[in-house]
């Protein structure tokens, strides 16, 4: 249990560089956050609010508090005030026509001859774009949820997957959503304030906290990936790494999705082959008619 906080004016809070330094060697190990010596007055401004919430008076004493057992939730407020969860519905919107002109027929016919086809939202957020890609996929093939089709939604903040869990969002989020997939599979409440997904759409999809930097529990292979606005607060080896390692995970010709302010760069250069604005193909056969 945590003790009653005690006043602490955020103003009062010092932020010396090598309390930022601490903090960025901090982040960087656990999370594979790239702090830039210009975020030091963003970092100051999110942080001194949880300094302030916990009653600590200087960040030394935040430090050696995040390093003490029973102390997950703050390393995860840390980590939601480092970080943005910023998202939303059909956000970069040509990432999923590429998906479902170029993509999903394979997807398709191969989970139709009785094989699986397995898509990652890898640094889901608040849910948005799984459930895009949900969407998408129901569209064209209405009876997914009787196939091996699955979508797997992971994020390292538990707050965040809770939230996509539950589905509900406030009412300005529908403006992403076609009309005729509003209709389809969302609901508004009676005050018109917020709007639920259905659960056809939760069905297909299980939501995981996952720390993309840590060990991954998967067996199998995925067709798709859509990594979107994450790696951008990795460092450069700390996002190659990640490339390579979606690289090693993807069935030969599966896709992989990154942010419009994303690059590849590294060894998964030699096996992927852009299709499109940051969209990239596996090299090797199409996914019709493989199986891993
Ligand atoms: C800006 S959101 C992107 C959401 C979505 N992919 C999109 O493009 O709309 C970034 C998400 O990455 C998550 N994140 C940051 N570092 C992570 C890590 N090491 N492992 C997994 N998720 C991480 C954050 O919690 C946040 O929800």
């Amino acid at each position: 249990m945590n003790s009653a906080p005690a006043a602490v004016k955020v103003q009062d809070i010092p932020f010396s560089n090598e309390d930022f330094r601490s903090l960025a060697t901090l982040a960087k190990s656990q999370f594979g956050l790239d702090l830039a010596e210009s975020k030091k007055p963003l970092v100051y401004s999110r942080l001194s609010k949880r300094l302030k919430a916990r009653g600590v008076s200087c960040f030394p004493d935040y430090l050696s508090l995040l390093g003490k057992p029973g102390e997950d939730a703050e390393k995860f407020e840390l980590i939601s005030a480092l970080t943005t969860n910023v998202t939303s519905f059909f956000r970069e919107n040509h990432h999923f026509e590429t998906l479902r002109d170029e993509y999903l027929p394979a997807i398709i016919a191969k989970v139709q001859k009785g094989d699986r086809a397995r898509i990652w939202s890898a640094g889901c957020s608040a849910g948005p774009e799984p459930y895009s890609l949900a969407m998408t996929i129901l569209d064209k093939l209405p009876n997914a949820h009787n196939l091996d089709l699955k979508i797997l939604a992971t994020d390292i903040d538990p707050k965040i997957v809770e939230k996509a869990r539950k589905g509900t969002y406030n009412v300005e989020e529908l403006k992403g959503i076609p009309q005729t997939f509003q209709n389809k599979w969302t609901k508004t409440d009676p005050a018109g304030q917020t709007f639920d997904v259905s659960d056809d759409l939760k069905r297909l999809i299980t939501f995981n906290e996952l720390n993309l930097i840590s060990d991954w529990p998967f067996s199998g292979k995925f067709d798709v990936i859509f990594c979107r606005n994450v790696a951008i607060y990795f460092d450069q080896p700390t996002q190659q790494k990640l490339w390579k390692r979606f690289c090693d995970l993807l069935v030969p010709g599966g896709l992989l999705f990154i942010g419009h302010s994303e690059r590849i760069t590294g060894p998964a250069m030699d096996q992927l082959e852009g299709i499109g604005i940051t969209s990239y193909r596996k090299g090797g056969i199409p996914a019709a008619g493989t199986q891993e």
